[in-house]
């Protein structure tokens, strides 16, 4: 166990509980771009529950966004700040809706093994991190079997799940998150005034309303057993060229503005006549880097 208020890099043992404010809030700032509202919520949502020795749930959170703005990174960084290997650790459990959950006929049996799997390793990591991603493409109801699970009980069938991360990915109620980001900027309003109260409550009843969301009619939301629904606004011009710069950086080149701009201009941008969104974010702009750095 930990001295109290003590952090020491990423751990390979399951901790009791944890103190990681100060790292993660380091890689939040550095890595992270053009999503003040995520940045705020994840740090204080994790870093509170981490260091909770007592959690009443398990902590859940639902990330939104288009691809490319970062939900998929930001579990990355937690799974990184808590466990050495990060989405490699044996503490850390990601499932792709469609690689793990293919075909709708076979959801009875996968809702066995999600419940065995999820059971068996919390039983032998209470702080294990499951980290579900392309809810969007989940088969309805599947997400249901972990219900018992998030919910506020002290024990199922004697293990507990209150010390574990639930992380759920999807790109339902993007087009609400973008629709809020575009009125801001069209009456001329920055981003950063956007509070997580123009988002949040639209975001969980459009969810839960999406046929197409992992969560229509989800006992989960209807039960109120999601903490955070998390929105990732699409980024901008300067944000793709915070995220080139970054990685030109970390790839060890000096940083060169020409090309920076050259990738950036590369991306294409909605919506059609104002072109203010990347319609990709930042994903793949790292390839684009490839071609110039090459050169
Ligand atoms: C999964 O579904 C397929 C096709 O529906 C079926 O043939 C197979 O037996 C199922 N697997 C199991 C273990 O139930
Ligand atoms: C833990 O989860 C993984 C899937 O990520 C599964 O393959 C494994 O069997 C589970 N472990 C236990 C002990 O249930």
């Amino acid at each position: 166990r930990l001295p109290s208020g003590s952090r020491v890099g990423s751990l390979s043992s399951c901790p009791d509980w944890l103190c990681l404010s100060p790292a993660l809030q380091k890689d939040l700032d550095s890595k992270l771009f053009g999503q003040h509202l995520a940045k705020k919520v994840i740090l204080n949502a994790v870093s509170g529950f981490l260091s909770n020795p007592k959690p009443k749930k398990p902590l859940t959170l639902s990330l939104h966004g288009w691809t490319g703005t970062g939900k998929n990174f930001v579990s990355k960084i937690i799974a990184e700040n808590i466990y050495e290997g990060g989405l490699n650790s044996d503490y850390v459990h990601l499932f792709v809706a469609t690689l793990h959950f293919p075909h709708a006929s076979n959801i009875t049996q996968y809702k066995d093994q999600l419940q065995q799997w999820i059971r068996g390793n919390v039983s032998a990591c209470a702080r294990s991190i499951f980290i579900f991603d392309e809810m969007d493409k989940m088969h309805v109801g599947l997400i249901d079997a972990i219900k018992p699970f998030l919910d506020y009980y002290d024990v199922v069938d004697e293990v507990s799940y209150q010390k574990a991360i639930f992380i759920f990915l999807s790109n339902a109620g993007a087009e609400r998150i973008t629709d809020v980001a575009l009125d801001f900027w069209r009456s001329g309003r920055q981003r950063e005034e956007i509070k997580l109260k123009d988002m949040e409550p639209a975001l969980s009843v459009s969810v839960f309303n999406n046929k197409n969301s992992g969560f229509w009619h989800s006992s989960l939301i209807a039960r109120n057993l999601i903490d955070y629904f998390v929105p990732f606004l699409p980024l901008e011009y300067k944000h793709l060229k915070m995220c080139i710069r970054v990685e030109m950086q970390a790839r060890g080149y000096e940083v060169d503005e020409d090309i920076i701009n050259r990738v950036a201009e590369e991306m294409t941008f909605f919506p059609k006549e104002e072109r203010v969104f990347s319609d990709k974010g930042c994903k793949t702009v790292f390839t684009k880097l490839d071609y110039y750095l090459d050169d």
